[in-house]
């Protein structure tokens, strides 16, 4: 069967002939791959700066961002019924009995670092027509679904962000449930970067309450821009805009969500994050030269001003069972919105040309199966 793989020995990226997956336990499910996303870190895997085969294959499969019908399921399979719309969880465990993270099917945190990814490190992708796994990893999405369930990885990961934000904002009495606030009502977030991981984010925030700001490169009258405003955010172009303007323009920065890798203007903002805020890096910088640092300021305005910072990667069952949730009620709210993110279905053949080539628009998926 095809599937998209890339060979670090031999630097080529190509569709290779890929052996039949078999179910070889009865917690196994076999499923049919539909789409599949395609990201900044399957971009790095493609240009071999990150990315390893599994033990024994010269090749990996790529692709981590899936959406799959299931085809068949073991007789131990719970929840999980041939016909299903799944998307299955990125990461497994290191397997190490003293990581307590594992232990615990937190891979999301595991200490060792010897955990594996699917189409990342050490685990065939899912850039291919069939896939087994274990049915545990997977999540059923309604049936409705299949035009933009390759969405829910990457809102996966502010899911994950958000429920730790809730966590320690506890901290704040008025914000908890049931006070006269409510979670999020009055406070304003940034979100730094209109990638499909930005623009995501920023429905996560903004269906929580959050006024919510998109700070990015682009034009004010951009497509992006206007995506952003009629989804009810709003767009605050970095070209045109400092730190210091946005944050003028937002008052107390509550919460910032960056989602750029971009290391210059995520510190900047670091710099004007606001009074008791909380501060999420989820992008994985480039190496790039040194930049300068206000240290002494930022340290003092963390102390004075009760603030956090914290970074995420990956998501538990949680952040997946979210994910799945929110996306189908974004799906409702925003339709046309929330498929304007999938920007293109190509066919495996031009996955060299996606991964290697000018990045175009927002969510490029590589499709294995009819368009929906
Ligand atoms: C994926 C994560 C993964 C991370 C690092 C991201 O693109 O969404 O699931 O953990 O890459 O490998
Ligand atoms: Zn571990």
């Amino acid at each position: 069967m095809r599937a998209v793989a890339v060979n670090p020995s031999r630097k080529s990226i190509e569709v290779v002939d890929h052996p039949e997956p078999e179910r070889t336990a009865d917690t196994e499910a076999l499923v049919q791959i539909l789409d599949v996303g395609v990201c900044g870190t399957d971009r790095e895997i493609a240009h071999f700066q990150y990315g390893t085969p599994p033990a024994g294959s010269d090749y990996l499969v790529l692709g981590h961002e899936s959406l799959g019908r299931v085809v068949e399921v073991g007789s131990a399979v719970k929840g999980v019924a041939r016909g299903d719309l799944v998307v299955t969880m990125v990461r497994r465990p290191c397997g190490r009995a003293d990581c307590r993270a594992c232990v615990a099917g937190r891979q999301d945190f595991c200490f060792t670092g010897e955990f594996k990814e699917r189409g990342i490190n050490g685990l065939h992708g899912f850039m291919t027509e069939r896939i087994v796994d274990d049915a545990r990893f997977m999540h059923v999405l309604p049936a409705n679904m299949r035009n933009v369930g390759v969405l829910v990885e990457p809102l996966t990961i502010a899911e994950k962000a958000l429920i730790q934000v809730w966590d320690v904002q506890e901290r704040l009495p008025w914000t908890l449930p049931g006070s006269e606030d409510g979670h999020a009502s009055g406070q304003n977030a940034v979100v730094l970067g209109a990638g499909p991981v930005g623009l995501l984010g920023a429905l996560a925030l903004i269906s929580r309450g959050f006024k919510t700001f998109v700070y990015s490169l682009e034009e004010p009258d951009s497509a992006k821009a206007r995506w952003v405003e009629s989804v009810g955010g709003a767009f605050v172009s970095a070209k045109h805009n400092d730190p210091q303007a946005l944050a003028k323009q937002v008052g107390n920065i509550d919460l910032v969500y960056e989602a750029t890798g971009a290391v210059k203007v995520s510190f900047d903002i670091l710099g004007v994050l606001g009074i008791n805020g909380v501060y999420i890096f989820t992008g994985v910088p480039g190496r790039k030269a040194p930049i300068e640092l206000e240290a002494d300021d930022i340290m003092r305005d963390m102390v004075l001003s009760n603030q956090l910072v914290f970074g995420t990667v990956n998501a538990g069952p949680d952040a997946f069972a979210a994910a799945v949730a929110d996306l189908t009620a974004f799906n409702e709210r925003w339709p046309e919105q929330v498929a304007a993110l999938i920007t293109g279905r190509h066919d495996p053949d031009k996955a060299a040309e996606l991964l290697t080539g000018p990045r175009r628009g927002i969510k490029p998926v590589v499709s294995f199966a009819e368009q929906p």
